[in-house]
């Protein structure tokens, strides 16, 4: 079983990124091969709103999302994380959910079958912290991911989210069980798709 996480993070090390390793650490406890992505390595442009997917389902943009799409198709959990930046995802996950509009083109314009009812189902999970207490902070990433998620069929299998969180290792200091979480929902996500495939 493939599971892929995608650090939204421009902070190479900081929190989001050791949460996400901790969730693929406990998938491959549980057997799955873990895909590690990077989105500050890779050059993403931003979605053009040219609607030339609308006919095809594939972007026009030759960039590296060219390599993005297969992985998110091939895994059978994919698992988000991004800090929150001004209320929402960071611009990286945010180009790259902007980019996933080929998939919904092609699922919702195309009514490409792989993408549809009958296609393969997959599941999705986010992660994220803020630096703040607001009650509303994660609600605008959470939404957003939904629908990225929608676009690939993966179902929104829920969250793991941190307020008060902003210095690099803050994870660690103002949640000292918060890595054990993480692990634990790495290993819940594998043992629940292997119970329930499709
Ligand atoms: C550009 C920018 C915008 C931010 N906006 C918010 C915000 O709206 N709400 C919030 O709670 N924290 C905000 N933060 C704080 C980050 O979410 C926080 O520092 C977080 O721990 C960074 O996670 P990372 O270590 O995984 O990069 C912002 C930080 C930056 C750099």
């Amino acid at each position: 079983m493939k599971i892929l996480g995608i650090f939204g993070s421009p902070r190479r090390g900081g929190n989001t990124d050791l949460l996400l390793e901790e969730v693929l650490k406990g998938a491959e406890e549980e057997g799955a091969e873990a895909e590690r992505l990077y989105l500050r390595g890779y050059s993403i442009t931003p979605c053009k709103e040219c609607h030339g997917c609308d006919d095809t389902g594939q972007c026009v943009i030759l960039d590296d999302m060219e390599k993005i799409y297969p992985k998110l198709l091939e895994s059978e959990i994919i698992v988000l994380a991004s800090p929150i930046f001004f209320y929402g995802v960071t611009a990286w996950a945010k180009a790259l959910i902007d980019r996933s509009q080929a998939l919904w083109a092609k699922k919702y314009l195309l009514k490409d079958p792989s993408l549809g009812k009958e296609g393969r189902k997959r599941k999705g999970f986010f992660i994220s912290v803020g630096a703040t207490k607001g009650p509303k902070v994660f609600e605008g990433a959470i939404l957003t991911t939904k629908y990225f998620f929608d676009t690939f069929n993966a179902e929104y299998s829920g969250e793991l989210v941190f307020r008060g969180v902003d210095a690099k290792g803050d994870i660690f200091k103002k949640h000292p069980d918060a890595l054990k979480q993480a692990f634990e929902a790495g290993r819940r996500l594998v043992l629940e798709r292997i119970h329930n495939p499709s």
